[in-house]
């Protein structure tokens, strides 16, 4: 076998893209004394969520209304809060907003070369001795510019390409409506008292069916699959994210069998409204694929203002032929919200032919030196910035030396058998290869860079602190605690996130209770006091006490949950 010497010390790392992944790349690099050159095409930061008038080629695009479907505490950076004040679901400007705060705090305008495109990345001749790619770029005048870098971070996003199944159906043709994607769509205003086909029920469709249905004739909403819907509220009306993704939760996962717990969750969910009666109703269970995040369309089909309808099977002149052999005539528009293929044309074709084969969603397997990892491709039933915030921690510590890769063949078993796991709940091979489960995931890549939690040495050393990283949220805090990038602010922020989530409540004073019940208010009293009684009570029926642990300790979380909250 042969055996190539290490490139020398990797240094200059060129970034692609100044998203929010673009930008965490350029921090961490600094934090880690890399030399980050930063290319974004446009002329700001934020990319996704940088609102523009009208879609652009081969950017990414978003509608006005567009409001985030993960929580201020969750999908912070993770030694960068949100200011306390932000709402916990955001509007996209002030998520563009918030970038901008870190990209100021953090110094990271100065790396980052405006109106810079990256046509082509290349491995330099000597790749196999050095490691090092050729960069091509080109200026807003369209003037070249060759660079060597030592290291390469894809950050350049996947949502800038439509899918568009539209020559699919059967008389798209000659359909008289208009047809778009929704990558096209901006506001509700030019489908007023028209009729309109909303295709396809991910987070945008439904989202531009409970707008459009708003001031529209009629909306319907065609799916192939269904969908279950949860809204971002959850019990108490906390967000949704930051009550789901908890350690806690996740060891339940492993623990309990799938089906009992696809079974009670479905059950809670089908308690609110009926996916069934609603026209909703998925083949899949609800924790094989991510739900769609949507408060208000179950609301929207009770009034009628939107209408359920299967796949769509063709078009006449001004009609539109469902597959359960309905027809709807008089369509004004069809918008297809059918999703993006992502597509990497600036990368060698060697790694962008089809879909891109990745070691833990980052490294492609095939590369001599393992100097280009691309951030962000993949999928998660959570916020994407901390995921790939630790993706960039764990790429540069991969290629100053400090973590190594496993063998190549090693690393093909891996992405195949994580891609086989996933079939079971994404039939689509593509789909499969895409997904990561959010806890799994992170803490996978924080144990390569070593600042995975120790769960067990924190529950002995600071039990307050490991109650809240255990049975609260898997906020991204929990990566700064030790090991290398510690920040000191970490464990403060841990305790006081809750306060965080409640700040933007407090806008007007409720009555404060009176001194009497300000007793009770002391958490240890009434824990204490709980405890004896409820102990007290067992004893005396002779209930069962492992029938009832699980209804104490649901009852148990919430109060320590509330009282943060009303502390
Ligand atoms: C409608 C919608 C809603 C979403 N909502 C959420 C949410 O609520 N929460 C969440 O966590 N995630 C959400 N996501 C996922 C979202 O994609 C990620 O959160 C994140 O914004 C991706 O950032 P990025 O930097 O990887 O890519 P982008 O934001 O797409 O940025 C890529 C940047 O690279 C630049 N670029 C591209 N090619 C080149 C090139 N060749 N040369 C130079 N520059 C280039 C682009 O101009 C752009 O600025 C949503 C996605 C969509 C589509
Ligand atoms: C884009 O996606 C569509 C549908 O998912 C697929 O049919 C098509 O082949 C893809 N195109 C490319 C270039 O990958
Ligand atoms: C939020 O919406 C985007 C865009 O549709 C989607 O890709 C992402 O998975 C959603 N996040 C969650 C947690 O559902």
């Amino acid at each position: 076998m042969l055996h190539f010497k290490r490139p020398a010390m990797v240094q200059r790392v060129a970034v692609i893209g100044a998203g929010s992944s673009g930008l965490a790349c350029i921090k961490i690099c600094v934090d880690e004394g890399l030399e980050p050159v930063c290319f974004e095409s446009s002329d700001d930061i934020g990319g996704l969520w940088k609102y523009k008038e009208s879609a652009e080629p081969e950017r990414s695009s978003i509608y006005q209304s567009l409001v985030v479907n993960t929580s201020k505490e969750m999908m912070c950076f993770s030694d960068f809060p949100m200011p306390d004040h932000y709402p916990n679901y955001m509007h996209n400007s002030q998520l563009l907003q918030y970038f901008r705060l870190y990209a100021e705090h953090f110094d990271l305008l100065r790396h980052i070369n405006f109106k810079t495109t990256v046509r082509r990345v290349a491995q330099r001749p000597d790749f196999c001795l050095s490691g090092q790619w050729d960069v091509l770029t080109t200026n807003e005048n369209g003037e070249e510019e060759k660079h060597v870098f030592d290291a390469v971070l894809v950050c350049s996003g996947h949502y800038t390409h439509p899918a568009v199944p539209m020559s699919d159906f059967q008389g798209y043709e000659t359909f008289h409506g208009r047809c778009l994607h929704s990558w096209e769509y901006k506001n509700a205003e030019e489908y007023r008292r028209k009729r309109v086909v909303v295709v396809g029920i991910g987070n945008s469709g439904g989202d531009i069916a409970v707008e459009i249905s708003r001031s529209a004739e009629k909306t319907f909403l065609s799916t192939r699959q269904g969908a279950w819907v949860i809204g971002r509220m959850s019990s108490q009306g906390l967000p949704l994210d930051m009550t789901a993704i908890t350690r806690f939760n996740n060891f339940l996962a492993t623990v309990l069998p799938k089906s009992l717990v696809n079974w009670a969750a479905e059950r809670a969910l089908n308690y609110k409204y009926n996916h069934k009666l609603y026209g909703l109703k998925p083949r899949h269970r609800l924790l094989d694929r991510r739900p769609l995040i949507n408060d208000d369309l179950p609301g929207r089909i009770l009034q009628g203002a939107v209408v359920m309808k299967s796949n769509i099977k063709g078009f006449q002149d001004t009609g539109v032929i469902f597959e359960d052999g309905t027809v709807e005539e008089n369509i004004d528009a069809v918008i297809f919200c059918t999703g993006y293929n992502g597509t990497f044309p600036f990368l060698p074709s060697f790694l962008s032919n089809g879909e891109l084969t990745l070691y833990k969603r980052v490294f492609p397997p095939s590369l001599l030196h393992p100097t280009l990892a691309i951030m962000g491709l993949f999928q998660a039933k959570g916020p994407i910035m901390p995921i790939v915030e630790m993706q960039a921690r764990w790429a540069v510590k991969v290629f100053t030396g400090a973590s190594h890769l496993p063998p190549k063949e090693r690393m093909l078993e891996v992405i195949e058998s994580d891609r086989r796991r996933n079939m079971n709940s994404y039939p689509c091979p593509r789909q499969a290869a895409l997904q990561v489960d959010y806890i799994t995931y992170i803490d996978f890549m924080a144990a390569q860079v070593g600042v995975r939690p120790n769960l067990l040495r924190l529950l002995f050393r600071d039990p307050v602190l490991w109650l809240k990283i255990f049975f609260g949220p898997c906020t991204p805090y929990q990566y700064r605690l030790t090991g290398p990038g510690q920040w000191a602010g970490a464990r403060e922020v841990i305790l006081t996130q809750w306060e965080r989530v409640a700040k933007p409540f407090r806008t007007r004073a409720v009555p404060e209770p009176d001194d009497r019940t300000s007793v009770l208010k002391s958490p240890w009293l009434i824990a204490i006091g709980g405890t004896v009684i409820m102990a007290a009570l067992l004893s005396k029926h002779k209930i069962p006490i492992l029938q009832h642990a699980t209804t104490i300790w649901g009852g148990g979380k919430t109060f320590l949950r509330n009282s943060w909250l009303n502390s």
